[in-house]
């Protein structure tokens, strides 16, 4: 899985250089080098992006241009894309269709998580699915990236932007976001 994200890494130094002239076809294919053929993500830690939805994508990729979301991987890479790529690497992934990812998951923790998610549901969706363009769809995400991303949130040591997520999160324990994540990771389209 590390060999992955470094080899994507490589590629992305390799590839930036070319970028300014470089087509949104071409420029994905160093976003797919991690985040799987057409951003369906093999990869349990890489979040799948292909359908997520564009209001989201965009506010994600510029938070981090602009330092207010933190990420070891993407910060320093997003920077060396234009505000204009990075709007229409949004409009190119959001048009994909979302392909839940099937995964193993704990019954027991998918049981505990569907209790614990009515706190979420409101805004994600029951499963995940949430349909209004700005929440993050999470059925099917991978479990691992869900679980580490919504600890972000709650713990606060790195810069996150959302308040109401923040909000949410902190309600819950450090178990009951582990159940939550298997459980979203366990629901299909
Ligand atoms: C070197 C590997 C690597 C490359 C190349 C890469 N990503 Fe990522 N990406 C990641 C990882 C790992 C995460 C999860 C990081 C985190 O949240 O800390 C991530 C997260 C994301 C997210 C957040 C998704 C969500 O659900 O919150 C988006 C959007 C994204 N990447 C888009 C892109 C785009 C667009 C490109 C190409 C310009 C790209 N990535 C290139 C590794 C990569
Ligand atoms: C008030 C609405 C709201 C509620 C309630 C809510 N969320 Fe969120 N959630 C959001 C929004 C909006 C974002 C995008 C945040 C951003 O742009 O930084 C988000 C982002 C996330 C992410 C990051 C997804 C990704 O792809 O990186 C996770 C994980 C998450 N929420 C989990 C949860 C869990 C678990 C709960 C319940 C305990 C919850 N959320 C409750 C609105 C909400």
């Amino acid at each position: 899985m590390r060999y992955r994200i470094l080899f994507g890494m490589i590629l992305a130094g390799f590839l930036g250089a070319a970028l300014a002239a470089d087509k949104i076809e071409t420029v994905a294919e160093t976003c797919n080098g991690c985040h799987g053929a057409n951003g369906v993500s093999e990869n349990p830690s890489v979040p799948s992006i292909s359908g997520q939805h564009e209001f989201y994508l965009k506010k994600t990729l510029l938070d981090w241009k602009r330092g207010v979301r933190h990420s070891d991987t993407m910060e320093s890479m997003i920077k060396d894309y234009s505000e204009a790529q990075i709007a229409e690497l949004a409009a190119f992934y959001a048009i994909k269709p979302w392909t839940p990812v099937a995964q193993k998951v704990d019954p027991k923790l998918v049981a505990l998580g569907r209790e614990a998610s009515r706190r979420c549901a409101g805004c994600h969706g029951v499963t995940g699915a949430s349909h209004d363009g700005e929440t993050p769809k999470l059925n099917g995400q991978w479990a691992e990236y869900v679980e580490m991303d919504a600890l972000k949130f709650r713990e606060g040591n790195v810069p996150v932007s959302d308040q109401r997520m923040i909000k949410a999160v902190k309600k819950m324990s450090v178990e009951e976001l582990k159940a939550i994540a298997a459980y979203y990771a366990s629901q299909g389209n």
